[in-house]
C-alpha cells in the first residue's frame, strides 16, 4: 500500500519559538512517519516581503537545520529548498495562472490584509501566492497539506484550481485535502494572546534561547493577577493562570496535578510554580538546542541535496505529463 503524498512548505525563519513548535512543527514532523512527505522552505514565497535583516541563504540554511534538529528526518521525507526546483514549479504555476481568475485571487483575504498593511508592496507575485503555493502541492501530486486556519483559503483555492484544470485537461491531479491539526495554542508570556513572532522576543520562548533566557523570561511571564500573597490560594486553570496553561503544554500530567493541587492549597508559590515550568520546558527543547547546535551548515547542505535530487525527479514527472495533457 503507497502512502498517501504529504506536501508542507515552511518559511525560511530560525525565529521559530515553542508555541511554533507545540502547534505545528512537531505535528508536521510526526507526519513523516505515515505519509510520503515533501517538506520544502519556501525561499521563493517569502520574496513577497522583502527582509534585509539577515541573508535569505542564512535564514533557509537556519530553518533547515531547526527543522533537523526538531526531528525532521530527510532519509525519510523529501526535503529541499523551493527554489531547487523553480523551473517546474514557476512552470506549472504558468499553467494553473491559466485556469486561475484574477478576480478571485484580487478577492483573498489573505492579499487583501496584506496589500492594506503595505501598499507599497502590491506585486503581481502577491496576487499569485495562492497560484504557486499550488504548483507546490501540485508539482508532487500532493493529497495531504498540514495548513493552519489561515491557510484553509488558500488551499480552497488549489482545490478549485484542480477542478478547473481536471476540466480541460483531464484528472491529472487528486484535489488535495486539509490535514486537520491539533488546536493548541500556547500563550504570549504577557498573557494576551497567542505567542507570536510579531509581538517580540520577549513574549516568546525561542527554541534555541538558552537555559537562563528561559528561566528570565518564564520568571517575568504574567500570572495569575489574583495570587498576591503567599499564603492565598491560587487559580490553576487555563483561563486563570498563563503560567498554569503553559504547564499544560509542557509538564508531564503528574506534575500538573500536583502543581494545581499545590497552588489551590497555598503551599507552591508561583516563585516556584515558574521554576518548574521553566524546567518543563527546557526539558521540551534542550534535545532540539543541542542538535541545533551540533549541525553544521555543511551537513544541512548535504541533506538538502539529498532531498533536490528527489524533488527533481517527481517534478519533472509531473512536468512531462502536464505538457502531454496539455498537448505540446
Ligand atoms: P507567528 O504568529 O509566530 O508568526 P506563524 O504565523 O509563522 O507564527 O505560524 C506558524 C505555525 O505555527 C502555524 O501553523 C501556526 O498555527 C502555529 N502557531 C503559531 N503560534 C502558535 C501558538 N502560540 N500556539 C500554537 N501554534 C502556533
Ligand atoms: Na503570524
Amino acid at each position: 500500500i503507497s502512502k498517501p503524498i504529504l506536501t508542507s512548505g515552511i518559511r525560511p525563519t530560525g525565529d521559530v519559538h515553542i508555541g511554533n513548535y507545540i502547534g505545528a512543527m512537531r505535528d508536521i514532523i510526526d507526519l513523516q512517519e505515515t505519509t510520503d512527505a515533501h517538506f520544502f522552505i519556501v525561499d521563493i514565497h517569502s520574496l513577497t516581503t522583502h527582509s534585509d535583516e539577515t541573508s535569505l541563504a542564512k535564514r533557509t540554511i537556519d530553518a533547515a537545520k531547526l527543522y533537523v534538529a526538531a526531528g525532521l528526518d530527510p532519509h525519510k521525507a523529501t526535503f529541499y529548498t523551493q527554489s531547487v526546483i523553480a523551473a517546474e514549479i514557476t512552470e506549472l504555476a504558468t499553467y494553473l495562472g491559466m485556469v486561475m481568475p484574477l478576480g478571485e485571487l484580487l478577492r483573498c483575504p489573505t492579499f487583501k490584509e496584506k496589500a492594506k498593511k503595505h501598499p507599497d508592496h502590491v506585486h503581481y507575485g502577491l496576487a499569485g501566492y495562492p497560484v504557486l503555493m499550488a504548483a507546490d502541492i501540485l508539482i508532487h501530486k500532493g493529497e495531504l497539506v498540514p495548513v493552519g486556519e489561515d491557510q484553509l483559503v488558500h488551499l480552497e483555492m488549489a482545490r478549485a484550481i484542480v477542478r478547473r484544470f481536471s476540466a480541460h485537461y483531464g484528472p491529472l491531479f487528486p484535489e488535495p485535502k486539509p490535514v486537520e491539526n491539533q488546536s493548541a495554542r500556547v500563550p504570549s508570556l504577557t498573557g494576551e494572546g497567542k505567542m507570536s513572532k510579531s509581538d517580540g522576543k520577549g513574549t516568546t520562548i525561542s527554541l534555541k534561547d538558552p537555559k537562563e533566557v528561559i528561566e528570565q523570561k518564564v520568571k517575568r511571564a504574567y500570572s495569575d493577577p489574583l495570587r498576591t500573597h503567599k499564603v492565598k490560594p491560587g487559580h490553576p486553570t487555563r483561563t486563570g493562570c498563563n503560567v498554569f496553561h503553559l504547564h499544560e503544554y509542557f509538564s508531564e500530567p503528574e506534575e500538573q496535578q500536583s502543581i494545581q493541587t499545590g497552588c489551590q492549597t497555598a503551599e507552591i508559590g508561583c516563585v516556584a510554580c515558574k521554576q518548574m515550568l521553566a524546567t518543563s520546558i527546557e526539558r521540551t527543547v534542550v534535545p532540539i538546542r543541542q542538535t541545533y547546535e551540533q549541525l553544521t551548515d555543511a551537513d544541512i547542505h548535504d541533506l538538502l541535496l539529498m532531498g533536490k535530487e528527489k524533488a527533481k525527479v517527481s517534478a519533472q514527472q509531473t512536468i512531462q505529463e502536464v505538457r502531454e495533457a496539455i498537448g505540446f
